[in-house]
């Protein structure tokens, strides 16, 4: 190497360097991309798929004046509120949702609904969406 090529070679070192960083991070943006639940993070999804699930097993008891620990799942502000303990939904992450815990019957909250277990397909309905980041329109009417 001559010395003029030796005086380069961190710049050249720097930029490559920077074209791989960005190769990378669009690489990292088109497997988010395809790997995001965008059906599922539309509001319309909850309301065709999700809401009749909780109109069917849980409004009767947390919608409207009925608010049992504390909880009012049928307008988006209630449902981010959540109850008594705090949130219950933690977009985006279902594990860490109270609400799934409950219907999962896995403890830390009171199975829900109290006398009866989902479905696994409406189970996995609302995990879908949880994952998906819990989308619903701002306010859902109880009927
Ligand atoms: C028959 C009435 C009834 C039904 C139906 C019902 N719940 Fe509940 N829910 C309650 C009661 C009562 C509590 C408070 C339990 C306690 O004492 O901790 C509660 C608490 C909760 C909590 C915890 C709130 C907090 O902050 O502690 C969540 C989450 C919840 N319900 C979700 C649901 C979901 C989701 C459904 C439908 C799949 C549902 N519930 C159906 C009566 C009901």
């Amino acid at each position: 190497m001559t010395e003029q090529n030796l005086r380069r070679a961190p710049w050249v070192a720097a930029v490559v360097a920077v074209a791989v960083a960005m190769a990378l991070w669009g690489a990292r943006g088109r497997v988010v991309e395809a790997g995001a639940d965008t059906e599922a993070a539309r509001p319309e999804f909850y309301t065709a798929k999700v809401k009749p699930i909780f109109q069917s097993n849980c409004f009767r008891c947390h919608a409207g004046m009925n608010r049992r620990g504390g909880l009012s799942m049928s307008t988006h502000a209630g449902m981010m509120k959540g109850g008594k303990d705090g949130v219950v939904i933690v977009p985006g992450d279902p594990a860490k949702s109270l609400l799934m815990r409950g219907i999962r019957h896995e403890g830390s909250v009171k199975p829900m609904p109290p006398k009866s277990k989902l479905s696994d397909a409406d189970t996995a309905t609302i995990e879908r969406w949880i994952r998906a980041g819990a989308v619903m329109p701002a306010d859902v009417p109880v009927n």
